[in-house]
């Protein structure tokens, strides 16, 4: 692994120096930058990342923090859109190069938004996975909860990858690894590519399926908080959902059962 002493000191104001880029499919890629001293942020938050355009001037997106707060380095995963303003431009980084980072991490997707649960339940979609990538690597997800289940569905199966990887590395992880093994549950599923578990995770939780896949059958707002993340009729039906089970939207200022954010679309 590569550390931040290995680069040189990035030169402009909130620019960070790329680590790492690692590109998953043709659509999709992650990079890592170096940390901020002075940053500190909760898992689950995001920041503004982007590039300077040819005047000058920054041009910038919300994109969720991919590493935990514990992290030295910062991780992003992102699409790649190619005549999307900035991911068109952003997919070509390398190693070396700079991106600009405003170090003011913001978000609902935090533990603090929450009321105390005894499960908790990450919903992604496509790059929506970005916050739970962070909150599956948190020590404190495990502390807080007997069962951590995410689920992850994307139209194909190779853009399962980068969750897939995640999960394989949290099992193996010497921190965390052992509560992950007994508490982490993993469920990928696809909706235009055939694979193990097919359908939209809206589906799959009204008609029951994904409940007995699991074998949980006492979903209710007493035990169970969730998080969400990913296109906005993503979030929308789903918090229908979690509304018709009694969970009611919470915020920083107001915790309760479920929290909701849209992942960043290009
Ligand atoms: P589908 O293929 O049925 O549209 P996208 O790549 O468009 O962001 O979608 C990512 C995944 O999210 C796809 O598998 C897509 O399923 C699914 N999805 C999109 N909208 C919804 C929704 N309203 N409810 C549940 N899943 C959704």
């Amino acid at each position: 692994m590569q550390h931040e002493k290995d680069f040189k000191p990035a030169a402009l104001p909130d620019a960070q120096v790329v680590t790492k880029v690692k590109h998953w499919t043709d659509r999709l890629f992650s990079f890592r930058v170096t940390r901020p001293h002075s940053l500190r942020f909760r898992s689950g938050e995001f920041v503004m990342i982007g590039l300077a355009k040819d005047d000058g001037k920054p041009l910038l997106r919300a994109y969720s923090i991919a590493s935990p707060s514990w992290d030295e380095e910062l991780e992003f995963y992102s699409i790649k859109v190619q005549d999307g303003p900035l991911t068109s431009k952003l997919q070509h980084i390398e190693v070396g190069d700079e991106i600009i980072l405003r170090p003011k991490p913001v978000g609902t997707l935090v533990h603090d938004a929450l009321l105390p649960g005894k499960r908790i339940w990450f919903f992604a979609t496509g790059t929506g996975i970005a916050p739970f990538a962070s909150l599956t690597r948190e020590p404190q997800t495990y502390e807080d909860y007997n069962q951590v289940i995410l689920t992850h569905t994307c139209r194909d199966v190779n853009e399962l990858a980068y969750g897939e990887r995640l999960v394989e590395d949290v099992r193996n992880d010497p921190l965390i690894g052992e509560f992950a093994e007994k508490k982490l549950i993993y469920y990928p599923t696809t909706t235009r590519e055939s694979s193990p578990q097919m359908g939209r995770i809206t589906t799959l939780l009204e008609n029951g399926t994904l409940f007995s896949d699991i074998n949980i059958n006492d979903f209710n707002a007493d035990n169970d908080r969730a998080m969400v993340c990913g296109s906005i009729g993503l979030n929308t039906d789903l918090k229908k959902i979690l509304e018709s089970h009694g969970l009611r939207e919470g915020a920083n200022s107001a915790p309760a059962e479920f929290v909701v954010e849209k992942a960043f679309v290009g």
